[in-house]
């Protein structure tokens, strides 16, 4: 693993009954640097970042590595999807992943269970102890609402509001965790061009503001040129390509897997 890293890929593959999603993935995630995943619908994006957060164990002979806050490095494989986020990883999920009937401030708080020491459910009485930590609760989701502006819709039930709104919020409930690295599984996916244009501007304000680590999954070039620092394409599980997003770009194999698809 690099000094300079906060996460390191070694020969991820992942198979699904005899299909290999991913194939020998390796890659090395600089601390601050936002690196985005291309490829085609079915190129195993989804399945790495899968992987990384413990939602599939990737076949032996694997090694995902990350660099906690502290310095300390933690293999993650065989780890447990909670464990991962209580090191400082969290993700968003290609489809939504909020409770369209709760309030917006109520899906954030429920973001901040991997920080809630007295339990989510403490019942009906409820100690000093269980207010103050309300408290700081609301402090760390109040942060989130200013950050990515959601203080008019902190009461609205999320089900309810526009599509590119509840991507919003679906960032923001990640933000709670107060993750080192957000790692976003297609954050624009079926948005309008001004709903994508919003959510290329909060990453790139919540990053300089949090000093995260991004591992980003985008399908568009366009986005991905503009924002990505470095990029690595992914075509039938395998990495064709790896650099800046320039020289990704310009990589033949790469060409031909996005207008193959196209
Ligand atoms: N849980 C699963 N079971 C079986 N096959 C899967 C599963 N998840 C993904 N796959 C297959 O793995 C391949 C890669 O899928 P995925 O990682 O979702 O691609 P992407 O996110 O790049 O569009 C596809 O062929 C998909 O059908
Ligand atoms: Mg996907």
């Amino acid at each position: 693993m690099n000094p300079d890293s906060i996460l390191s890929i070694q020969d991820v593959s992942v198979t699904f009954g005899g299909i290999r999603a991913a194939a020998g993935v390796s890659a090395e995630i600089e601390r601050g640097e936002l690196f985005a995943l291309i490829g085609p619908n079915g190129a195993g994006k989804t399945t790495l970042v899968n992987a990384i957060t413990g939602v599939y164990e990737p076949d032996p002979g694997a090694s995902i590595r990350y660099r906690d806050r502290d310095g300390k490095v933690r293999d993650l494989v065989g780890r447990k999807p909670h464990h991962i986020v209580r090191l400082g990883l969290s993700r968003t999920f290609q489809n939504l992943g909020l409770f369209p009937q709760l309030s917006t401030l109520d899906n954030l708080l429920l973001g901040r269970y991997t920080h809630q020491r007295s339990g989510v459910l403490s019942g009906g009485f409820r100690t000093r102890r269980a207010i103050a930590e309300e408290l700081e609760q609301r402090e760390a989701v109040e942060q989130v609402i200013e950050l990515l502006k959601l203080s008019e819709y902190r009461w609205e039930p999320v089900g309810g509001l526009p599509y590119g709104l509840q991507k919003r919020i679906e960032l923001g409930r990640v933000l709670a965790m107060e993750p080192d690295l957000l790692l976003l599984d297609e954050p624009m996916a079926g948005m309008s061009a001004d709903a994508r244009l919003d959510i290329v501007r909060f990453i790139f304000e919540i990053r300089e503001a949090l000093g995260l680590t991004i591992l980003m999954i985008e399908h568009d070039m366009a986005v991905v040129m503009s924002i990505a620092d470095r990029v690595m394409a992914l075509n039938f599980g395998q990495p064709i390509g790896l650099g800046t997003p320039e020289e990704v770009q310009a990589i033949p194999a790469v060409v031909e897997a996005y207008l193959g698809a196209e």
